[in-house]
């Protein structure tokens, strides 16, 4: 990841009670993407080689077929061992996001990196699911989509503080 990339990103612990590891048989952190333009693609291809692993790239989501296709074929190029999106994972439309972060577990990492204005509403849908997400800027574009972010921030303050 460029440094302008880490400086913009946004990554929030989003839910309560994470666990820090995962069950023994299958202890990869499972992450899956929402919006398969090209930073989503390059958020994954920095998920993946994180030291402290292993990750596994599990669901994809997005409303155009080709978007997903090419850049699963490219993640699946460099990081072939990692990457496992069968068919029945890559989802598509705009119901798309939830499919996608339901086959992850509380505690695995979601990558929303579709236009902003979608941003809030997948959001919402990950914290509800207790999942980490990473977002790179601009998370929100608008007053109403902004203040819907500044609520799920104090939200999920809230709950990590067990309130
Ligand atoms: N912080 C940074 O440095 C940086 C750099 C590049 C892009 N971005 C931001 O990241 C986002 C994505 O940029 P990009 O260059 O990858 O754009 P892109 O157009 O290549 O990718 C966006 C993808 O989202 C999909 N999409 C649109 N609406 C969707 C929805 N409702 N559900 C699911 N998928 C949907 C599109 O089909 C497309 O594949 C933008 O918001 C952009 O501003 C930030």
């Amino acid at each position: 990841m460029t440094h302008t990339g880490r400086a913009t990103a946004v990554s929030v612990l989003a839910g309560v009670a994470l666990p820090h590891v995962h069950a023994v048989e299958n202890n990869a952190i499972q992450v899956a993407m929402v919006g398969c333009g090209g930073r989503g693609a390059g958020a994954a291809a920095n998920a993946l080689p994180v030291k402290n692993g292993p990750a596994k790239f599990v669901a994809m989501a997005d409303v155009v077929p080709k978007k997903l296709n090419d850049s699963r074929d490219k993640l699946k190029t460099q990081f072939s061992n990692q990457v496992g999106v069968p068919p029945d994972r890559r989802f598509l439309g705009f119901d798309a996001y939830r499919k996608a972060m339901d086959c992850l577990r509380a505690g695995d990492v979601v990558i929303p990196a579709t236009p902003p204005a979608f941003r809030w509403v997948q959001f919402t849908y990950a914290v509800e699911r207790g999942l980490h997400t990473f977002m790179e800027k601009a998370v929100a574009v608008d007053g109403p989509t902004t203040r819907g972010m500044l609520k799920l921030g104090e939200l999920t303050a809230i709950r990590s503080r067990g309130v």
